[in-house]
Order: structure tokens, then sequence, then C-alpha cells
């Protein structure tokens, strides 16, 4: 579905991303661990095509992506889509938050996903709809961001990021801002989320219990390197590079 083929990017001079080649397989989550400052969130960026590669490509549905304009970017656009780790960059603070969760598919009238198909005329309905689908209380619809709890609000960040049933989402630190409580019900929204929409997920984290919990494969990057990539069940093989079970060990 996604192929990141030999990606090169250099901030100032400085190897953010070292020749990094990974694929997403429909419907599949990929976790993406590495200490602070390993290029992940570069990743993510250069994977929305918000950011430039000086070398490499991505390939999202056999089209590279900068080959893509116009109505085939816009519809790129549509199915790549990100839940950042702070749900507040994501809202805006003026509006109710129904109004946040419904602004992608008013950019897109086109779009009718398949859980929106009854109430496509109805901007609040469907704002209900989409509600619902986070567990979200319908009394919250008319609030502001900051009347809502940090779990309240990346329900709305990630019910606004599902919208449109993009092909694949991106999830940077997505509850790392959040109580441990509330992660463990976030991740959980995130999986179900996934096998009813059939979502791909590409999936940052420091976590990496969390990371076991929502992803089928694992890549492991280290200063902009990816030492390796392996499917979630053999994390504690002997195979593994010294560094994974160097965060193995630290994560028990
Ligand atoms: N716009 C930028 N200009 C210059 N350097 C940048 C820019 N964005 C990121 N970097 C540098 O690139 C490196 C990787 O940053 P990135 O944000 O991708 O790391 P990360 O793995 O997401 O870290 P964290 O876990 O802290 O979020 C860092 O050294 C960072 O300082
Ligand atoms: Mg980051």
């Amino acid at each position: 579905m996604l192929a990141i083929h030999s990606i090169t990017k250099t901030y100032e001079a400085k190897p953010v991303l070292s020749d990094i080649t990974l694929r997403v397989n429909r419907g599949e989550s990929l976790g993406v661990i590495g200490e602070s400052g390993s290029g992940k969130s570069t990743l993510a960026k250069i994977v929305l095509g918000l950011t430039s590669v000086d070398k490499g490509e991505v390939i999202f549905q056999g089209v590279h992506l900068h080959d893509l304009k116009g109505k085939s970017l816009k519809n790129f656009r549509r199915h790549v889509q990100i839940v950042f780790q702070d749900p507040t960059s994501s809202l805006n603070p003026k509006l109710p938050v129904w109004k946040s969760v419904i602004e992608p598919l008013e950019n897109y009238p086109e779009v009718v996903p398949s859980f929106l198909k009854e109430v496509r005329h109805d901007k609040k309905q469907m704002a209900g709809m989409l509600f619902n689908q986070v567990g979200l209380s319908q009394t919250l619809i008319e609030k502001f961001p900051h009347q809502l709890s940090g779990g309240q609000k990346q329900r709305i960040a990630i019910a606004r990021a599902i919208s449109l049933q993009p092909a694949l989402l991106i999830c940077d630190e997505p509850t790392s801002s959040l109580d441990v409580s509330v992660q463990a019900q976030i991740l959980n929204l995130l999986k179900q989320l996934k096998q009813e929409l059939g979502m791909s997920i590409i999936f940052i984290s420091h976590d990496l219990a969390a990371v076991q919990f929502m992803c089928e494969e694992i890549a492991v990057l280290k200063d902009g390197e990816l030492l390796e990539t392996f499917p979630t069940e053999e994390i504690f093989s002997v195979k593994r590079h010294d560094y994974t079970k160097k965060l193995v060990e630290m994560a028990l």
C-alpha cells in the first residue's frame, strides 16, 4: 500500500534520515520506535508530503508521491491522515469541536465514507456519527476544546483524522500526552477503528508495549538509520539487533 524507498533527508548538512526503505501493507500497522531525535517525525512528514527528501521516493498505492499534482494530490491527501501527540494542535480553539471534526468533509464534499452514507447531507449528524465512532458522548458536540479533557480531545482529533475514511493513518506518539489509564483506551480505540475501517497505520512511539499491542511489524530507527524491521512476534528473538534488545530490556 505504501512503500518508502531509499529515503535520505538532511537538515543543515546534518543527516536526519539515511537510506530508509520500508513498506506498509494494507490494513496492517507498522510501528516505528527509536529514541528522541532518531527521525521518526521527519519520516511522518515525508510520508504526508509535507517535507521534501534529498533522495529516494514515497510510493502510495503504486504512484510516486512527487508525481502527484492537482486532483491526484488532493486524493492522496484525503487518504493519508495524521494524529499528533498534542491533540490541541489539531483543533481550532475558536470552533465548537463538532465543526473541527467535519472540517475535512467540508473540503471533500464528493467523499462519502461508508459509515456516513445515511447522514452525508447533514453536517451535525455527520459529526454525531463520528462522535459515536470514537466513543464520545453527543453531549460534548457543542463544547470548545478548552472544555474537554486530554483524552476527549485526542478522540476528537482521531474522529477528524478518520472522517474521510483514509487508507493510512499516521499516529505520531498519539498517547504520550495522556494519563496512563486514558492511553490504554485510546490504543484500544485505534485498534478497533483500524479493524472496522480496514486502515493501515504507521504508529510512532517511544512506548514499546503500545507498539507491540498495535502493530504487526516493527521498525527500529537510531540516529536516522533503520537498524531492522521485524514481525512483532519476533521481538524477543535472539536475532534482534543489540540496540533493539536494549530497548526491550528497558521496557521490561
Ligand atoms: N525543520 C527542521 N530543521 C532542522 N532540523 C530539524 C528539523 N526538523 C527536525 N530536525 C532535526 O532532525 C532530527 C530528527 O528529528 P525528529 O523530529 O524527526 O525526531 P523524532 O524521532 O521525532 O524525535 P522525538 O521522539 O523527540 O519526537 C533532530 O535532530 C531534529 O533536531
Ligand atoms: Mg517526533
